[in-house]
């Protein structure tokens, strides 16, 4: 689910006509509520996931951890973008759009590869230190 948000935003985001009230306010609305969405899935991570493998890898529960705490930052960055291009003049939007933008893809493409660690390096120790009552607590979020 995601990623197709991700991906529906960056066509947005990269076809976007900054002289267009409408288009830019849309634009705002999508890439605030995928930053809100990836904020949740984080929180979610940290309460439910990071918890059942801290004992069992405390190292990889930092890594994650830390880059959490990365990227908390960098869409706190992301939303300042999106407020620059809502209060700019138009003789600036497009440079404004083009920031946001490029910050935009920036991030995504740092945070697809953490889904990917995520995947790879948290996924297995999920599954070989979960019990099933966990698993299936897990499944129902
Ligand atoms: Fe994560």
């Amino acid at each position: 689910m995601q990623r197709h948000i991700f991906g529906v935003t960056t066509t947005m985001l990269g076809s976007l006509d900054p002289e267009s009230d409408e288009a830019v306010a849309n634009a705002c609305v999508a890439v605030r509520g995928l930053v809100a969405l990836v904020l949740g899935h984080t929180r979610f991570e940290e309460t439910y996931i990071h918890p059942l493998f801290e004992a069992a890898a405390p190292d990889v529960a930092a890594f994650f951890d830390a880059q959490h705490i990365e990227f908390d930052h960098r869409f706190a960055r992301l939303e300042d973008r999106v407020a620059a291009l809502e209060s700019v003049e138009m003789v600036d939007r497009s440079t404004a759009a083009g920031d946001l933008y490029d910050e935009f893809v920036t991030i995504l493409a740092s945070y697809y590869e953490h889904m990917e660690l995520e995947e790879q390096r948290a996924a297995p120790i999920l599954q070989k230190n979960m019990t099933k009552r966990q698993s299936s607590t897990l499944n129902s979020h």
